[in-house]
């Protein structure tokens, strides 16, 4: 076994903007019941992670310092804790480091078992990294909530966010057909992807009156109001950008539903299935290695463009 005594991690001891984050030495702890000590291969940047740095989920993350970042990894399992049965060490796994912990962005991490599934052989741990969040919540969206079947139809806002590029695909696997916003000047990406109707941001809702089975929101323009006269009859509204007053309109109609996405081992395997068959896939904009991650993660939150890939951080 590795040594894991002293490894290095992200970590910050207050919460603020980009320049709190370090890269320090950090002992890791021994796996509790349910958890794996997983030795982290690669990490992927979420939207919400600078956020979660910022304090914005304080009530939920604490104010016990330090506190390590990221969630979207895979790796190999260095340690089991008590009652782990799936999973053994030695295993390749994909998983989502809890949102009270983080510490993706590190050599070793713990992750619950419940949170992760087993690497595919023909996957990248590079590739693997990049879809727990964005296509755990395009697949919880579309196939739990919006309960999408083949032959109906889906608009995707952002259809090439990673939100919206995972949601496409995972659409088009399951025989839906597409629409989609996009950026003007990515028309044709969109196209390329399978969206079989791109329309731009600006699009009039009333233009796409009662045409879908399901809207999936993932842009945080779209209000429910819009949403709703594009739905068909008995169609749903299943918005992934939480805010308290979401939630409470949410509550008042069966026809919107406000999404925090749930840890399901079963959803990731499927999702991890259909990325190495090939049909779901995220582009990977920049892969750097740990020691140049902080500036990596600073430039890109500074200097924010559209339409970019995945920022990926590898541990070796
Ligand atoms: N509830 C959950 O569990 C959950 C899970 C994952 C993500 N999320 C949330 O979902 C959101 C999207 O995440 P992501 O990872 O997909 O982010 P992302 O990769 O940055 O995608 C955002 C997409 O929105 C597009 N966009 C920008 N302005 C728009 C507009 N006016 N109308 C429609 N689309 C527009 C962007 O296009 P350009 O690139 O061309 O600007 C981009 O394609 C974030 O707020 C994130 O926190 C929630």
């Amino acid at each position: 076994m590795a040594e894991t005594s002293t490894v290095r991690r992200i970590q910050y001891h207050e919460y603020g903007g980009p320049e709190v984050m370090r890269l320090e030495p950090f002992t890791p702890p021994v796996p509790k019941k349910g958890e794996l000590l997983v030795r982290v291969r690669a990490a992927a940047l979420n939207a919400m992670d600078a956020g979660i740095r910022a304090g914005r989920l304080k009530a939920l993350t604490g104010k016990r310092f330090p506190r390590g970042l990221g969630h979207d990894l895979s790796g190999i399992v260095e340690a089991t804790g008590p009652g782990v049965t799936r999973i053994e060490v030695g295993d390749e796994v994909v998983g989502f480091a809890a949102f009270k912990t983080a510490g993706a962005f590190g050599e070793l991490t713990i992750v619950a078992e419940e949170a992760c599934a087993a690497k595919p052989a023909g996957l990248s741990f590079e590739e693997a990294a990049t879809l727990p969040v964005p296509a755990g919540a395009a697949f919880q969206a579309l196939v739990v909530n919006g309960n999408l079947k083949a032959g109906q139809s889906v608009f995707v806002t952002g259809c090439l966010g990673a939100v919206g590029r995972s949601a496409v695909q995972i659409a088009l696997a399951r025989g839906a057909t597409v629409t989609g916003s996009a950026r003007d000047t990515a028309a044709d990406e969109a196209r390329a992807l399978g969206v079989g109707t791109v329309v731009g941001f600006d699009v009039a809702p009333s233009a796409l009156a009662g045409r879908f089975d399901v809207v999936l929101e993932s842009s945080g323009k779209l209000s429910y109001n819009d949403a709703k006269v594009m739905l068909k009859p008995g169609g749903k509204v299943v918005d992934v950008i939480p805010t308290p007053a979401k939630y409470l309109r949410a509550a008042l109609t069966r026809r919107y539903t406000v999404q925090a996405t749930k840890n399901d081992p079963a959803q990731l395997a499927e999702i991890l299935d259909l990325a190495a068959q090939g049909r779901l896939r995220l582009p990977i904009e920049r892969t750097v290695p740990l020691d140049q991650a902080v500036a990596a993660l600073t430039d890109h939150e500074l200097h924010p463009a559209p339409g970019r890939g995945k920022l990926v951080i590898t541990m070796n």
